[in-house]
Parts: structure tokens; C-alpha cells; sequence
């Protein structure tokens, strides 16, 4: 299945990124986000993914870094409100990127699992649930608790998750999104040319939007904070992942021709801002 046009019209209401704030509202109104992650030498995945939420309008941004010598302030983004990862509201919106391959993940992340709101996980989060049949049989508990996840692989990511090769995947990409959204009960977003989105009962869709100039390392991590966003926001998980990645591969085929896409301009430009 394709996305319908009527589908791409609806993420496309509303200004570019951010949804119009109303009259009566406050920032309560629009959802919390939480990252997770920046292990040391990747506190960077965690600020972009940060970043990203921020822009594409929620409420409030918090981060926890892995990275014990990390920043507890950003400078270019002071907004964003840095935080010990024990003292952070496990009940708000969690993203886990950049959380690195050491054991800080797999302490942090049987916590981050039981959280009562809805998760994406992203990489490295998924490489450690990818050798771990315990954090793989929490996963799907929250699946048959209705407690969403979206897990967002690249096609490397997708392989370990499943046990196979990265050549299996790219060659039946639909079939392995499938697979994935079944095993592990979430939504699967399977990164790359054509990124495919399955969820439970529905048929999976090929994103008809995006292009090579995404090739840029951190471009996954903005695709995380804006599908967290949108489901502090409000979306469903299925439509905060296919609404996303659509606004992701739209701002980049809408990228000024003489400017280098980067992973910092992309969050706080996204679509057509
Ligand atoms: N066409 C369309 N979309 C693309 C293309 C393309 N040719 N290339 C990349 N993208 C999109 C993907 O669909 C995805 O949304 O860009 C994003 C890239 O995300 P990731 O693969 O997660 O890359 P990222 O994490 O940002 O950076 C690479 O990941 O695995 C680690 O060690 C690796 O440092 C590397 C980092
Ligand atoms: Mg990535």
C-alpha cells in the first residue's frame, strides 16, 4: 500500500513542524519528551533527537545523558532541560538514541520498557534488545499491555533485531517490516530509501518521500525526536511514525540546492520551515 493522498494532505495541515498553538493553551497542552541517551562520544544522537521534538512542537524537552562528564546545559538549545536520568518522569514520552553499546543501555533499559507512556527506540537501544531475550520479552509484554513502541532500524539494526542478514532485508524490505511488527509487537519504522512503516493490523506502507542528502550521520536521531513529538502531541503511534518520516524525507526533497543538509539544520528546519 501507498500513502493515500488524502493521508498526506492531513500531515501536511498546519504550519510547517510545530501545530498552532491555541488562545488557552500552555505548554502542558502539547505533550512532554523525554531522550534517553548520550553515552559518551554520542551525547550529540540524544541533543539532536531533543532538538528535533522541540521543533516539531512539544511541549517540554528533557534529556538524560548516558555520558557521566556530559553537558548539563545546552547552550545552543537552553530550552531543552538536561536531567540525571533517575530524577526524569518515568510516565512521560521516552525516546532512546545514541545510548551506546555499553552496559549503561541494558541498566537503563528494563526502566525505560516498564514506562507507562509510549516509547521509540532507536538504535543502539535496539542493538541491546537485539542480544537480549529478557529486554526482548519486556518489549512485547508492553505490546500486549497497549503500551505502544516504535522502533525505528536501519536495515543493520533490522537484521540483528531478526537474526538474518542485511542483504535479507533489503531484499523482501515490506515483508521484514512485517516480520519485525509481529515478533516485537510495535511499530516498525525500517529506515532507508523507501522507508517502510508497519503496524499492527494494517498493511505496511512505502514512504514516497526523501532522498540521498539524508545520508548524513544524525539524520536517524532527528526521525526519532519527531516521531516523539507527535505522539506527546496526541498521534497514534502508527500515524506519529508515517506522519514523521514523511515530513523527514519532505524537508529534505525540499532542501535549498546550494546548502549541505546536516542533522542539527534538519531538526530545526523540517518540513518547509
Ligand atoms: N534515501 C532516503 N532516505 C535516506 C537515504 C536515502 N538514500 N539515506 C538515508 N536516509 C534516511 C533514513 O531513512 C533515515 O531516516 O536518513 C535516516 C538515516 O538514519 P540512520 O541510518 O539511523 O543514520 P544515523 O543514525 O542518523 O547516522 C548513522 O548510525 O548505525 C549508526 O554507526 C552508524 O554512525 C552511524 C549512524
Ligand atoms: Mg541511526
Amino acid at each position: 500500500a501507498s500513502i493515500d493522498e488524502a493521508q498526506a494532505t492531513a500531515w501536511l495541515a498546519g504550519p510547517p513542524g510545530a501545530p498552532l498553538r491555541a488562545h488557552a493553551s500552555h505548554k502542558g497542552s502539547y505533550g512532554d519528551v523525554a531522550v534517553i541517551g548520550g553515552a559518551p562520544g554520542m551525547a550529540g544522537a540524544a541533543l539532536l533527537a531533543a532538538s528535533a521534538a522541540l521543533h516539531a512542537g512539544a511541549g517540554r524537552v528533557y534529556a538524560a545523558l548516558l555520558d557521566p562528564a556530559a553537558i548539563t546545559v545546552d547552550p545552543s538549545q537552553p530550552e531543552l532541560m538536561l536531567r540525571a536520568w533517575e530524577t526524569l518522569d518515568i510516565s512521560t514520552m521516552h525516546v532512546a538514541c545514541g545510548c551506546g553499546g555499553g552496559d549503561a543501555v541494558r541498566a537503563v533499559l528494563p526502566k525505560v520498557l516498564a514506562a507507562s507512556g509510549s516509547l521509540v527506540l532507536d538504535a543502539d537501544a535496539l542493538n541491546a534488545i537485539s542480544s537480549d531475550t529478557h529486554l526482548q520479552n519486556l518489549l512485547r509484554s508492553r505490546g500486549r499491555r497497549g503500551k505502544p513502541t516504535v522502533l525505528t532500524p536501519h536495515p543493520l539494526e533490522a537484521a540483528r533485531l531478526l537474526g538474518c542478514k542485511t542483504a535479507d532485508i533489503q531484499s523482501d524490505r515490506l515483508r521484514r517490516a512485517r516480520e519485525l511488527c509481529e515478533s516485537y509487537e510495535s511499530v516498525v519504522v525500517l529506515k532507508g530509501s523507501g522507508t517502510v512503516v508497519a503496524a499492527p493490523g494494517t498493511l505496511p506502507s512505502v514512504n514516497p518521500t526523501g532522498n540521498g542528502r539524508l545520508a548524513t550521520a544524525g539524520t536517524g536521531d532527528v526521525l526519532a525526536g519527531m516521531i516523539a513529538a507527535r505522539l506527546a502531541l496526541g498521534d497514534a503511534p502508527a500515524d506519529a511514525a508515517r506522519g514523521a518520516v514523511f515530513r523527514h524525507g519532505l524537508a529534505a526533497d525540499d532542501w535549498p540546492a546550494s546548502e549541505a543538509l546536516t542533522a542539527s539544520a534538519l531538526a530545526r528546519r523540517q518540513a518547509g520551515g
